[in-house]
């Protein structure tokens, strides 16, 4: 196991309502490895919620500073990293990812949609027809979702560590 990995760091995307934060904070302390959730990061950077800088600054400037925090955490080995959804669409930022190995939480978009109803902390989905707006997203993102290392399907009836498991497995 984990012959792959060979202790760089794990790098988890995919689409809001994935579970990447779930998942690494599963895999974290299995791996002995430290968590980070670039969208935690950029909270700290920016002293402000990811609402707010969208609302003030806009999506270019959140943009900005997650491909920031993520070339900083370049400087670091043995970390889980829970990404942002959009991550994957600045190729720069995929210079950074290849520190690591990427692993993409692939979840129907059905299960984001009922995991994401409610939701009032991603901006991009403040939308009068959220689930088309996810459907879109993801017809969007997905050609550059797979471009991962990894790529783990999720089915509604997977729990949390089986995910976690099921990503040991392949790493
Ligand atoms: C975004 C996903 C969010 C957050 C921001 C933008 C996206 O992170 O970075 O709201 O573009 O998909 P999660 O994937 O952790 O929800």
């Amino acid at each position: 196991m984990n012959q792959f990995l060979k202790g760089c760091n794990l790098y988890l995307i995919g689409m809001m309502g994935s579970g990447k934060t779930t998942i690494a904070q599963i895999l974290a302390p299995q791996l002995e490895y430290r968590y980070f959730d670039t969208d935690r990061l950029i909270e700290q950077v920016a002293g402000q919620s990811i609402p707010e800088i969208f609302a003030e600054s806009g999506e270019a400037a959140f943009r900005e500073l997650e491909t920031k925090v993520l070339s900083e955490l370049c400087a670091y080995t043995r970390l889980v990293v829970a990404t942002g959804g959009g991550i994957i669409l600045n190729r720069q930022n995929w210079s950074y990812l290849q520190h690591g190995v990427v692993v993409w939480l692939d979840v129907p978009v059905e299960q984001l949609y009922q995991r994401l109803s409610g939701d009032t902390t991603r901006p991009l989905l403040r939308d009068p027809d959220p689930m088309a707006k996810l459907r879109s997203l993801l017809d969007q993102r997905q050609s550059l979702y797979s471009q991962a290392d990894v790529r783990v399907i999720v089915s509604p009836e997977d729990t949390p560590e089986q995910i976690a498991t099921g990503v040991l497995s392949e790493i």
